[in-house]
């Protein structure tokens, strides 16, 4: 059995990709990442891959502010699809993915998420949650379809909110949590896929 190849798609920090990273380095994962995409060019994700040894590019979206043009996505799938990617992994990726990329990757996409979806789909789920006055928040790692946060869920974590939290203090509680379920979640699609756990 060999193990998952992997593809990364980001657009802020990458502190996720560091989790999957750190995760195969102390064997808790058998996977290998081997490739890193962000549609922003100073992303620190990309430096990241980089430092790892990771072949890391800039996708260029033609100055679309927020949407991901078909032709662009067309080439995200190739660029995928030519590094020999089983999964793509989507890690603080800002733009909504559609049929190139599904298609081609048809039940092969996750992401991760900082709320317990259904609850608080969209931006700055950690901010929804407070807003809302709830006491408990958390993280979901779930397949991707057309929707946006929609798919089928894989692992999810709980997460409590204090009275004093604010978004910053939230968001990093949350994502101590998206550090430790990612790669379980990988680990769980990778063994259902039939590759080396
Ligand atoms: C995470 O909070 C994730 O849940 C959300 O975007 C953030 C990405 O953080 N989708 P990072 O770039 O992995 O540090």
């Amino acid at each position: 059995m060999r193990k998952i190849r992997i593809g990364v798609l980001g657009s802020g920090s990458g502190s996720n990709l560091q989790a999957l990273l750190d995760a195969i380095r102390s064997d808790l994962l058998q996977a290998e990442i081997v490739l890193v995409l962000s549609d922003v060019a100073d992303a620190r994700i990309l430096q990241r891959a980089k430092d790892a040894g990771i072949p890391a590019e800039w996708i260029d979206c033609f100055g679309n502010k927020n949407r991901f043009p078909e032709a662009v996505q067309q080439h995200v799938a190739d660029r995928l699809v030519d590094a020999g990617v089983d999964l793509v992994c989507l890690a603080g990726f800002m733009r909504l993915i559609k049929s190139p990329i599904l298609q081609r990757f048809s039940e092969r996409i996750i992401n991760i998420h900082p709320s317990l979806l259904p609850h608080f789909p969209g931006l700055e789920a950690w901010k929804q949650a407070l807003d809302a006055g709830v006491t408990e928040t958390g993280c979901t790692v779930h397949f991707v379809d057309e929707g946006m946060d929609t798919g089928t869920v894989i692992l999810q974590a709980k997460v409590p909110i204090h009275s004093d939290d604010d978004s910053l203090s939230l968001h990093q509680r949350i994502q101590q949590q998206e550090h430790l379920i990612y790669p379980q979640a990988v680990r769980l699609v990778a063994a259902r896929l039939g590759f080396a756990v």
